[in-house]
């Protein structure tokens, strides 16, 4: 029989982890919020021909990772669990109607994916990301305005609370390495030139690439093997025209108005197929020489067009994710996030003090401070040691001669001190969330 736990490649995310999990979410919907995006949640299943005819069928996620099944009652439908966010946001701007309407149009989402890929650190087959999409912002444009809220985002995340890059060390700096694919042309004969490339090598290479030399040489780029071979390949850039030079060039110098520092990295291709001129990584360099990407983007102007069958025009569109494991695992280490030395507040009724313990309670909360009754029976010293060992730091001892007074005893756990302090159901009149907050 098989053993009930959790799958290959599937993890719970408790504790600590998940209070990191909820700071990188609310400093994400931050970003979102103030840059003035909606919050779209998408259905995690969706027809697996979303995916499959517009990832690129040559693309690892489309090849070999997308979980697909047939829907229970009518098995020709072929589901998905969805693999990634933007074809779902694409979907939805047709199907909603948006598409037609004024821009431009912006979508923030989180929440899983799933990709059957091989699991190690940083890599799962149930993972999360926060994902922004924008659609209908003129090019350029779009896309500075993309790597500022990008680079936003990343800093929001990792920088809080007067943290800075210099007092965390190198390793959680993020380089941002940018890349400029060209138009449909550039691209083109991007693909002639790498074709006859891999050609001459390709009794060499493994016959995963090989298989992609006629239909997209471009994603070999991206493939893990065949790295020598890779390395030396023609460069994209040498197929620029004057025009898209001048454009590359305009990007790059009103980044650098901005403070953000790139590098222009012409092996960039990403992953998946529906990009078009630009893309961008953040990437983390790792100690031993390799490095971990913790957040992709770029733009996809032909993705809604393809969708709908052609029946919609193309429409500009720019977007990026970033993958909140990996940010948990780049945090994890490297300090506290500020939930985990949060005050939490035990009140323990001494008598018939329970309507007051309520009261208490609900100050506390309306004061975002974390509190729970400690109901009935038990020993005291008992009660306290348990609540001692959940982290609590404050105890409310709620007794009847206290009450009588106006009154309840605070003790903090860690300094061990005792003060009696007003209370009344009044909050402005009661003193227990304030004594506990300046605290904080
Ligand atoms: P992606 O590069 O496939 O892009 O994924 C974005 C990020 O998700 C990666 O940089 C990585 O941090 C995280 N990630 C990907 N696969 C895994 C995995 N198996 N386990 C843990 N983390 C993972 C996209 O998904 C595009 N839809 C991004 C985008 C949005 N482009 C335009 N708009």
């Amino acid at each position: 029989m098989t053993k009930i736990q959790t799958v290959r490649g599937m993890h719970d995310i408790w504790g600590d982890e998940a209070r990191l999990y909820s700071h990188i979410i609310e400093a994400a919907n931050k970003v979102a919020r103030l840059n003035n995006f909606d919050y779209l949640q998408t259905p995690i299943v969706e027809f697996s021909a979303l995916f499959e005819r517009n990832l690129g069928e040559t693309s690892d996620v489309v090849m070999k990772e997308i979980y697909r099944f047939p829907d229970r009652s009518e098995e020709a439908n072929m589901l998905a669990l969805r693999p990634e966010f933007t074809a779902s946001v694409a979907r939805f701007m047709i199907e909603s109607g948006l598409y037609g309407q004024s821009m431009p149009q912006k979508f923030f989402s989180y929440g899983p994916l799933f990709r059957y890929d091989r699991p190690q650190k940083g890599r799962y087959r149930q993972f999360h990301q926060i994902n922004f999409e924008m659609f209908g912002l003129p090019g350029g444009e779009s896309d500075i305005e993309c790597l500022r809220i990008a680079k936003q985002t990343v800093d929001a995340i990792l920088l809080y609370d007067g943290w800075r890059y210099e007092t965390l060390g190198k390793n959680i700096a993020p380089t941002l390495l940018i890349n400029f694919l060209g138009d449909k042309d550039i691209r083109d004969r991007y693909c002639a030139v790498l074709r006859d490339y891999f050609q001459k090598y390709k009794d060499n290479m493994s016959p995963e690439n090989v298989a992609r030399i006629d239909d997209n040489p471009l994603r070999i780029l991206d493939s893990k093997l065949d790295r020598e071979i890779i390395n030396s390949a023609p460069q994209i850039t040498e197929q620029y025209t004057q025009e898209y030079k001048d454009y590359v060039q305009k990007v790059m110098s009103d980044l650098n108005k901005m403070g953000i520092v790139a590098s222009h990295d012409s092996s960039l291709v990403r992953g998946l197929d529906y990009y078009n001129d630009m893309v961008f990584e953040f990437v983390i360099r790792e100690q031993n020489g390799g490095s971990t990407t913790i957040l992709g983007g770029g733009r996809y102007d032909k993705l809604i067009s393809q969708i709908s069958g052609e029946t919609v025009a193309p429409l500009n569109a720019i977007g990026f994710a970033a993958g909140v494991e990996r940010l948990m695992l780049l945090l994890r280490d490297k300090y506290d996030p500020q939930y985990k030395n949060i005050n939490k507040v035990a009140i323990i009724p001494v008598g018939d003090t329970l309507q007051h313990c309520y009261d208490i309670l609900r100050q506390l909360h309306e004061a975002d401070i974390v509190g729970e009754i400690s109901y009935y029976g038990g020993k005291l010293g008992s009660k306290i040691e348990k609540f001692e060992r959940r982290g609590f730091t404050w105890v409310v001892f709620c007794g009847d001669d206290e009450i009588k007074k106006g009154q309840v005893k605070l003790k903090n756990l860690v300094t061990k001190k005792e003060d009696d302090v007003a209370f009344s159901i009044d909050p402005s009149l009661s003193k227990v969330a304030e004594a506990i907050k300046s605290y904080q």
